[in-house]
């Protein structure tokens, strides 16, 4: 039968107009109907979803609507890149601890006229730090996602070297995009600041283009969220913290964390005979994404061999594999 998260996540598609992702959590609830011996019901399932899915086709070849989205434009084009994520917290296996900050921050956002009107400013400039692989450009997705806005990339690597010498007046166009246009800015790889990375001429150019952010960061009192992400703290300014409103630490999966991921990615195939604690052992030490592209790979290993069970054998080989990919 299905599971609650399964009707909340059908739910969730539908009030977001996901289709796509609707009919793959109903064949879902499908397949596990038919292992537990529901197989009417899961020929009734899979009858309808095929039945909804030609009939919506139909429709939307009528009726087109096209959608406002925010697109940068002129100078601002080679700065920014913009996207639209569908992703939600829901998506990311989160620590208590995270889950709830960030679960504040949206509340915050939620509100945040209402803490505006008493005098209060809302959660907006976050600074993520941790292990490459462990959730933080998908928490920029999974925030733009909560709150249905555009997720703005700024590259600062590529700014930098791209512009050198100008790099502090490209900024100021970044700052006057947040102010103007209220989305999710993300200065992703924020390590490219860290003053100790660059050298010989660069290291005036990274000082100055740190400066000019800290002024930007610290001045900015707009609608927009601002998000810094970086894999080594050790390198960053610590007058950087400071200017941010909150500190996220990401870290490696616990054991609990390591199998709840790969369960997620490992959904729509039959994992009864796994031994998840067995899995859990063999992906100490790899990142959420390791662990999702070992549980892609394992899936794609059994649906090659015809088979949609997968073994532990199978998951514990492909987690492996990724270990020895690891630098
Ligand atoms: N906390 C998480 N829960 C579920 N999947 C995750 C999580 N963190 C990372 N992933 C998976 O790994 C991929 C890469 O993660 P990413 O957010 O880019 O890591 P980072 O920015 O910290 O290097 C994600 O797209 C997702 O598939
Ligand atoms: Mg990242």
């Amino acid at each position: 039968m299905a599971k609650a998260e399964q009707i909340k996540a059908l739910i969730r598609c539908h009030a977001e107009g996901d289709d796509a992702r609707f009919y793959a959590v109903a064949m879902q609830v499908a397949a596990q109907a038919a292992r537990t011996g529901h197989g009417n019901f899961a020929g009734e399932l899979r009858d309808l979803v095929d039945k909804a899915k030609a009939e919506s086709k139909a429709a939307a070849t009528h009726a087109r609507r096209p959608i406002a989205l925010a697109e940068p434009r002129g100078e601002l084009a080679g700065l920014l890149t913009v996207t639209y994520p569908k992703t939600r917290i829901a998506d990311m296996a989160l620590s208590e601890a995270l889950h709830d900050r960030l679960d504040r921050v949206i509340r915050e956002q939620r509100q945040r006229e209402r803490l505006r009107s008493h005098g209060f400013a809302p959660l907006r400039k976050l600074l993520l730090i941790g292990p490459p692989g462990t959730g933080k450009t998908m928490t920029a997705s999974a925030l733009s996602g909560e709150m249905g806005l555009p997720l703005f990339t700024i590259q600062l690597d590529g700014l930098i070297t791209k512009f050198m010498g100008e790099t502090a007046a490209k900024l100021r166009l970044v700052f006057e995009a947040i102010a103007n246009t209220r989305g999710v800015y993300l200065f992703d790889e924020f390590d490219a600041l860290g003053s100790e990375r660059g050298s010989g001429s660069d290291v005036g150019e990274i000082r100055r283009v740190l400066n000019s952010f800290l002024q930007f960061l610290e001045q900015d009192d707009s609608e927009s969220l601002v998000i810094g992400a970086t894999n080594h703290v050790g390198l960053l300014d610590r007058a950087l913290f400071r200017r941010f409103d909150g500190v996220f630490e990401y870290d490696l999966p616990s054991p609990d964390i390591a199998a709840e991921v790969m369960q997620a990615r490992l959904g729509l195939l039959d994992t009864s005979g796994i031994d998840w604690a067995e899995a859990a052992k063999a992906s100490e030490g790899l990142s959420h994404a390791d662990l999702t592209r070992a549980c892609e790979q394992a899936a794609k290993d059994a649906l090659l061999n015809d088979t949609t069970v997968l073994e532990t054998g199978g998951l514990v080989t492909a987690l492996g594999e990724r270990r020895a990919m690891r630098p």
